[in-house]
């Protein structure tokens, strides 16, 4: 009986302190401070992109030497390691995004934020020229401004290699408008295939879906749609669930070229059992409306018909990195994107910082890559805003003629502050969700890559990426998102 008592008082302690806790950080996070005003003596900041990169140096930065403008045409921060699984609705979208002004306002001095998209920057004059791409602003659209130091986290975009028709018919993965267009076409196939009197040639083509790209995002979303045909298609759409296929397309001869061996082999043999079809050594050479040409190891072409094509086949530079490069012709000759020294400074443009994906450098164009030199990088600013400062108090001394003793402390820590070491990467291992509840890990422990994959690692995958997503709310949103899949499955209504 007493310990029963116990037991419970215990665990009503638990629930009280849990829940205490929870609406201390919700309301923590809805209830900013107040905040310095900007201030025209310090130096300003323009800050491209609200992506992995910028959106970790603004996280990062401790803003009260610094006037700060963000410029992006979004207002949000998207969590795209978890884009896929809104596809096909496993996460709704607004669970994976975090609006840009939380994180300002949460700043120590108020920042400027934009929704625009910068057209022009001049390494010379050091001026960035954006512009309001909202239909509701027709008076006022395009500014120029100017910066002191201008921080580059644009991103990349999406490589088509020209070929004809993908841009047209394709479906992009990489923002969440992406995700959304994805949604509404798949379920565009189930509709249409489900009408009444269409023939079996037009419902086998509707229901074949075609990955286009055998990187993590195109393999990713391949096992988040079998997932969606094992759970739900097949109770919702009983008559036409068997008839879907998913073929992947990778012009290599294997998928996940950047895993290790061992994981690719996992990677091969779940899609098989999947039944996913995964066609190597194959590229894509045109794609048309309703089909598209593949051309195989023999340079045979074969057409092949579809119904939803999804394109991931990489990164190019922007058409801005593209223009800031031919502006600096003899520095920027690499042309799959920016070129930075080791302290992320652009090549001929010194007052510009380039990260993430923009960059064209020795790092994958990854989140983790991007995050970290963001971090790295708000330091960096910190600590040269320190220099500034006892540099003046250096000349201040030595104007007045101080004690040597104060002048040699102002010195040493002056050194100090002026000793930026070079941005180093610290690689934590790449994971990626393959569907039926696996994932991998490729994980750099023990001096050498530890892979994993199955339900241990699915765990592992999702309290990853859970304790790595942006908020509280959105960890909130995410988990009951999951939970509400897995009690009442996916919707399949088309908005
Ligand atoms: P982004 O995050 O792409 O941000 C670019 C920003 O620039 C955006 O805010 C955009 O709106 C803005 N912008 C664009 N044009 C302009 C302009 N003209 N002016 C101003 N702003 C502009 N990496 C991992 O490490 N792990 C993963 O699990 C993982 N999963 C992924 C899943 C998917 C589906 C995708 C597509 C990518 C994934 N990645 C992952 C890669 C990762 O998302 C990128 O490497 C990362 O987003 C790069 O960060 P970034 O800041 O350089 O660019
Ligand atoms: P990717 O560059 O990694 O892979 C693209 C693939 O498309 C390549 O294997 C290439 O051979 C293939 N390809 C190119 N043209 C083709 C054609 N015409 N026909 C058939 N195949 C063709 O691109 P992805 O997957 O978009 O990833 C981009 C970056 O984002 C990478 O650095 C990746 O590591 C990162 N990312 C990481 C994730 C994770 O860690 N879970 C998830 C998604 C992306």
């Amino acid at each position: 009986q007493r310990f029963r008592l116990r037991f419970a008082r215990t665990t009503l302690f638990v629930v009280l302190t849990a829940t205490g806790a929870f609406v201390y950080f919700s309301q923590k996070d809805l209830y900013p401070g107040e905040q310095l005003d900007q201030d025209p003596k310090k130096k300003t900041v323009v800050v491209l992109g609200n992506g992995w990169g910028s959106t970790s140096f603004l996280k990062s930065l401790d803003n009260e030497e610094y006037n700060v403008v963000v410029v992006s045409p979004r207002n949000y921060f998207l969590f795209s390691p978890l884009l896929p699984s809104v596809t096909v609705g496993t996460l709704e979208a607004r669970s994976i995004i975090q609006p840009t002004r939380y994180i300002t306002r949460h700043k120590k001095r108020k920042c400027a934020v934009y929704e625009a998209e910068a057209t022009d920057i001049d390494p010379v004059k050091k001026t960035v020229t954006f512009r309001d791409a909202s239909e509701t602003n027709d008076t006022h659209k395009e500014v120029t401004i100017p910066y002191d130091y201008l921080v580059y986290g644009v991103g990349a975009e999406n490589q088509t290699f020209g070929i004809k028709g993908v841009k047209e018919h394709g479906c992009f993965l990489k923002e969440l408008k992406d995700a959304d267009r994805i949604r509404r076409k798949l379920l565009d196939c189930l509709e249409t295939a489900s009408f009444t009197g269409q023939s079996e040639e037009e419902i086998n083509r509707l229901m074949h879906m075609v990955v286009v790209g055998g990187g993590p995002t195109g393999v990713e979303y391949a096992g988040e749609l079998h997932d969606f045909l094992i759970d739900d298609l097949r109770k919702w759409y009983p008559e036409i669930a068997d008839k879907l296929r998913i073929t992947l397309i990778e012009a290599l001869p294997n998928v996940l070229p950047a895993f290790s061996k061992q994981l690719i082999e996992y990677t091969e043999s779940t899609f098989r059992s999947n039944k996913i079809d995964v066609m190597t050594r194959t590229a894509v050479k045109d794609v048309g409306e309703k089909s598209v040409i593949v051309q195989d190891a023999n340079k045979n072409t074969h057409e092949i018909p579809y119904g939803l094509l999804v394109w991931a086949t990489g990164n190019t530079a922007r058409e801005l990195s593209r223009k800031l490069m031919g502006k600096l012709p003899e520095q920027q000759t690499n042309r799959r994107g920016i070129t930075t020294d080791e302290h992320l400074r652009v090549a001929g443009a010194p007052e510009i910082f380039a990260l993430g994906d923009a960059v064209a450098g020795q790092y994958a164009p990854t989140a983790q890559v991007a995050s970290q030199q963001g971090t790295w990088l708000a330091r960096t600013l910190v600590k040269m805003a320190q220099a500034e400062k006892l540099k003046e108090e250096l000349n201040q001394l030595r104007a007045t003629n101080a004690d040597p003793a104060d002048v040699e402390r102002v010195v040493k820590k002056l050194n100090r502050a002026a000793d930026v070491p070079s941005f180093t990467y610290s690689h934590q291992g790449s994971l990626a969700y393959i569907g039926s509840e696996k994932a991998i890990a490729d994980l750099p422990f023990f001096n050498g890559s530890f892979s994993s994959g199955g339900v241990a690692t699915m765990l592992f995958w999702r309290s990853a990426y859970i304790s790595s997503l942006y908020s509280l709310r959105n960890r909130t949103l995410v988990m009951a998102d999951w939970a509400k899949v897995k009690l009442f499955g996916r919707d399949v209504s088309r908005e």
